[in-house]
């Protein structure tokens, strides 16, 4: 059994109390939070395990990011300042339709080693048409927690190369959540991934459902409500605003996460609240894009459930939490008044919201004993705060002026991916070297 003792300057919980503890150690046996109690001098001399003194780092729980595609990192600054459906058709469509197997891999391990260097320890994945089972072999070597699936795709007007049938989609989703549910010991979850309403059709939606009865704890992943042009072609095609659409086909519960959801109506919302359907919020992404703001504010009032992802590198061109957290509050500012989101909630919607999100708050998404340690050493004491230390300020800190280069250490199920703000997974050298091969590669098959 391995056991390691965490000694920080404060621990930011984020459990029901929104508990800020001082002078408390974190012990982690294997991969769950063994104790925490008041730090102790005896302890300390007979602990026997490895001591992490980080009297000068707050630690507080990994970032979960509900919505993001790796396999899009390596387009970085490719797509940049377009709309939702021109980006998908010039572009992101083309390039991940030129993905091989090495393309994919590289993608992967860049988006990982960005995600995790910033703090994030669990992601919702989209996936890719073609070759998912590199995606899980990555998430799996590198540690990190995940839900991920092959995106599906079988209509695809805007570009007709990339889809499949639904048939097709439907079998080899089902394989590949037989294979890859639950593995690496439980951090890895199957999210089945219906691209959007304007490419996967009724029929495979349907299924999908239906195949998810046999994964318990899988998670119905897709966009949806995220621009204006996209929910009138889908009102055209099926006479329904786009959440109506997907409660019409019986794909709403506690179990699906939709991006986005920033055009809905009032009969939308009530669905999202009275399906308990999860709502990933992606401000950055829904700026870049020109998408929109979405009511998170009103959300959050209904009680309907908010987490936060930074999407894919090419509408963003980030992956780290800290952007998202802020951006989610200050974009509401302008239209809803200063009061609108306070960096407390924002802060719970990065952590133990997320968490929620995908049905994991009673193993992720908080500091308490019995979780799993998914744990980020921060250095916030870095520069001028106010000398009055309150909780307030302790928020302020990590949402308004919190940055990814802060991150210290971060563990994920009880073992370091990131220690001294370097990665003990991947070598940045040597996976920027070969992005830039495989980009340089994809592109002549694009
Ligand atoms: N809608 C369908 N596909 C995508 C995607 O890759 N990114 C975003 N932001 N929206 C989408
Ligand atoms: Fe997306």
């Amino acid at each position: 059994m391995s056991s390691i003792l965490i000694i920080p300057k404060r621990i930011i919980a984020a459990d029901k109390k929104g508990s800020i503890l001082k002078n408390y150690s974190v012990e982690i046996k294997d991969d769950r939070i063994a104790r925490i109690e008041k730090v102790s001098a005896v302890k300390l001399r007979l602990f026997k395990g490895e001591i992490v003194h980080g009297e000068d780092l707050t630690l507080i729980p990994g970032f979960v990011q509900t919505h993001v595609h790796l396999c899009q990192t390596l387009f970085r600054g490719m797509a940049d300042d377009l709309e939702l459906l021109d980006w998908l058709q010039l572009k992101i469509f083309p390039y991940e339709n030129a993905h091989d197997k090495k393309s994919l891999a590289a993608s992967v391990k860049l988006g990982i080693n960005e995600l995790t260097l910033s703090g994030t320890t669990t992601i919702l994945d989209m996936g890719t048409l073609r070759h998912q089972e590199v995606i899980f072999d990555e998430l799996i070597s590198s540690g990190i927690r995940a839900f991920a699936g092959k995106c599906m795709i079988d209509i695809n007007d805007l570009f007709p190369k990339f889809k499949s049938t639904a048939k097709a989609e439907v079998n080899e989703s089902r394989l590949l959540a037989k294979a890859f549910h639950n593995e690496g010991n439980g951090r890895i979850k199957y999210g089945f991934a219906p691209r959007f309403a304007l490419s996967s059709s009724a029929k495979l939606m349907r299924e999908t459902k239906e195949l998810m009865k046999d994964f318990p704890s899988s998670i119905f992943h897709t966009h949806s409500s995220e621009n204006t042009d996209e929910i009138k072609t889908v009102k055209k095609k099926f006479k329904k605003n786009n959440i109506e659409y997907f409660n019409s086909l019986g794909v709403l519960d506690d179990h699906s996460v939709l991006a986005h959801c920033i055009h809905v109506n009032k009969n939308e919302v009530n669905l999202l609240k009275n399906k308990r359907v999860r709502v990933a919020h992606c401000p950055s992404s829904n700026l870049k894009l020109g998408s929109g703001i979405a009511p998170i504010p009103f959300y959050l009032k209904k009680g309907i459930s908010v987490s936060l992802g930074a999407d894919g590198a090419p509408c963003n061109n980030k992956l780290n939490m800290f952007n998202e957290m802020r951006l989610a509050s200050l974009i509401q500012k302008p239209k809803h008044g200063a009061t609108a989101i306070n960096a407390e909630t924002v802060f719970r919607l990065a952590t133990i919201e997320g968490a929620k999100a995908l049905n994991l708050e009673n193993e992720i998404g908080s500091i308490e004993i019995g979780k799993k340690a998914d744990l980020v050493l921060i250095n916030l004491d870095n520069s001028i705060h106010p000398l009055v230390e309150d909780d307030q300020s302790m928020y302020s800190r990590l949402v308004y002026s919190g940055n990814e280069n802060d991150v210290q250490h971060v563990m994920i199920d009880g073992k370091w991916v990131v220690k001294n703000a370097k990665s003990q997974i991947f070598d940045q050298q040597e996976i920027l070297l070969d992005a830039n091969q495989q980009l340089k590669n994809l592109l002549k098959r694009v």
